[in-house]
């Protein structure tokens, strides 16, 4: 039978992976094809890297939820994405209640940045240093970081990942720049050029690639987006490819699903500098998406008895 991260490697692929999380763990059924490592040759934690598990309290640094999900991948051998360092969602709540000075939040910043990527040092493939921080329209997100330090934030967590661990790939990773838009020039320009003019590293592009069927991309828009990221010298990731239909889905719903699945993956094949893809968990009932986007759902590879939707196979076309 077909495994995905073999089918990828083939490909020239670095990787095929997966989220997942800690609560995940006890299924035996679903742990038995997460570290199938075939099928699975890398693992992003879907929470415990985030601020609020991190730092739950001002200099006050708790590891264990993370590193549940970083052991296992060291364990089974699996590459690891680290996600993430700087996010406006699920961060802690200290750091928008308090009234910060620009030097003290500075602060602040770089000392979160600091431990967590020291704490990881040499165990993460790649960080996604930082997390949405645009809005659909391409602006500037409107965050505590923000409204303290300005656009500056962007550089000083970039430059503070960059200084505590050098073999890391730093990444930033958006929802919404998977085609040519006014978001995805704007991540071009306001976070990629705006690091690079400043001699500040960045190494690659996090495409989310949560996509609804119907209104996905297409194959050529996503790979003309891919390249104009590769341009600037990035690699690319997709990083949280989902594909959610409205439920229960019928079987219309699950081709156009597969279509999607096959063309996202397909371009990453078809785009040197695509080094690989996750999907944001493969199994629907640990899916985000039924809780998130009311009436949708079922946007994983794998149904709640475990058979496969028709997308495992579009996945497997495209490589
Ligand atoms: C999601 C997790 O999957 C959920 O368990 C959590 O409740 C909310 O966050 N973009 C991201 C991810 O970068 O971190 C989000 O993960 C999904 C959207």
């Amino acid at each position: 039978t077909a495994q995905l991260k073999k089918l990828a490697q083939d490909a020239g692929k670095m990787y095929f992976g997966t989220a997942t999380d800690n609560g995940e763990l006890n299924n035996t059924q679903y742990v038995n094809i997460l570290t199938d490592t075939d099928e699975f040759g890398q693992l992003t934690p879907s929470n415990g890297m985030k601020w609020f598990a991190i730092e739950p309290e001002f200099g006050v640094f708790n590891y264990s939820m993370g590193s549940v999900v970083a052991d296992l991948a060291e364990e089974n051998g699996q590459i690891l994405r680290c996600h993430n360092l700087v996010w406006h969602s699920q961060l802690a709540p200290w750091v928008d209640a308090l009234t910060w000075s620009k030097e003290n939040l500075t602060e602040a910043l770089i000392a979160h940045v600091t431990a967590e990527a020291t704490h990881w040092k040499g165990k993460c493939y790649a960080w996604d240093v930082l997390n949405e921080a645009l809005n659909d329209d391409g602006t500037y997100r409107n965050d505590t970081f923000l409204a303290v330090l300005g656009p500056e934030y962007i550089k000083i967590a970039f430059k503070a990942a960059a200084a505590a661990d050098p073999d890391a790939k730093l990444y930033y990773n958006d929802c919404n720049i998977e085609r040519v838009s006014n978001k995805s020039d704007s991540a071009r320009k306001n976070i990629i050029k705006f690091l690079q003019d400043d001699n500040i590293r960045i190494d690659g592009i996090g495409l989310q690639s949560h996509f609804t069927v119907g209104r996905s991309p297409s194959l050529d828009d996503q790979i003309s987006n891919m390249r104009l990221f590769a341009d600037l010298g990035l690699e690319i990731a997709i990083t949280e490819l989902d594909v959610r239909v409205p439920d229960p889905p019928n079987s219309t719903g699950l081709e156009m699903q597969s279509k999607v699945y096959e063309e996202s993956v397909g371009a990453c094949v078809q785009v040197d500098e695509c080094v690989g893809v996750t999907v944001w968990d493969f199994y629907d009932p640990f899916s985000w998406v039924p809780d998130t986007f009311p009436g949708m759902g079922s946007a994983t590879l794998y149904f709640a008895n475990f058979t496969k939707h028709p997308a495992y196979q579009g996945i497997v076309n495209a490589l």
